[in-house]
């Protein structure tokens, strides 16, 4: 049976009432506490700051799961290290010296991620494999919750599985948008370790169940 880390999203929770919403994922079951950050450059939308991770880091004791959805994340880094996020993943396009980018990410505390969106290639993380503790596919284009997986996106997955087991890598390998009950066993049957469920969480009426139906469905994949 295959153990996989659930995510859910914030970025679909209901921000006028975070820290309810906060609690209802970590005692429904989550692994994981995916934050979505948008900069209005990046991607058009403008998300959450790192005022906001301080805020909600007493509300729950699981991994902090940041996603810079960020133009110069290098920027960023040590406020959200410093606001308590334990993983902080930049986008490789946003990054000119991405190898650096990951290492500070490191030297700050945290875990290093790094994400590509769905046209940037796999071979692109040859080079960054020695200072990465997790690969983020997007497997839709960011900046807005509740869109539709991209198929083409599996393959992806299943060729960055290879290149970590290949590299000897024990890297999270985490997969972001349109994960829900269809989709999620085509992306754990690829290799998935790691899944983003934004919607398929929190416009769900109990948060619990859907990540329990998510849960069964990935240990079948
Ligand atoms: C998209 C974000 C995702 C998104 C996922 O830019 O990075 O984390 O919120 O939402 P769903 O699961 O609804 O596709
Ligand atoms: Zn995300």
């Amino acid at each position: 049976m295959k153990e996989i880390i659930i995510a859910p999203s914030i970025l679909s929770a209901d921000f006028s009432n975070l820290e309810k919403e906060i609690r209802a994922i970590d005692d429904g079951g989550c692994d994981w506490v995916h934050v979505d950050v948008m900069d209005g450059q990046f991607v058009p939308p403008i998300t959450i700051g790192d005022n906001i991770v301080k805020a909600i880091r007493p509300h729950t004791a699981k991994v902090m799961d940041v996603h810079l959805m960020v133009q110069n994340p290098d920027r960023q880094v040590e406020a959200f290290a410093k606001a308590g996020a334990d993983i902080i993943t930049v986008h490789q396009e946003a990054c000119i010296h991405l190898e650096r980018t990951l290492q500070s990410i490191r030297e700050a505390g945290c875990k290093a991620g790094v994400s590509l969106n769905p046209g940037t290639p796999v071979s692109t993380l040859a080079s960054v494999m020695h200072c990465v503790d997790l690969v983020l596919l997007m497997s839709v284009n960011p900046g807005y919750g509740g869109q539709s997986y991209i198929h083409a996106v599996t393959d992806k997955i299943a060729q960055a599985r290879r290149m970590l087991d290949d590299a000897g890598s024990s890297a999270w390998l985490e997969v972001d948008g349109g994960v829900n009950a269809t989709t999620i066993a085509e992306v754990v049957g690829a290799g998935a370790t790691a899944v983003v469920a934004g919607s398929a969480v929190y416009n769900k009426p109990d948060y619990a169940a859907a990540m329990a139906e998510l849960r069964t469905l990935a240990a079948s994949a």
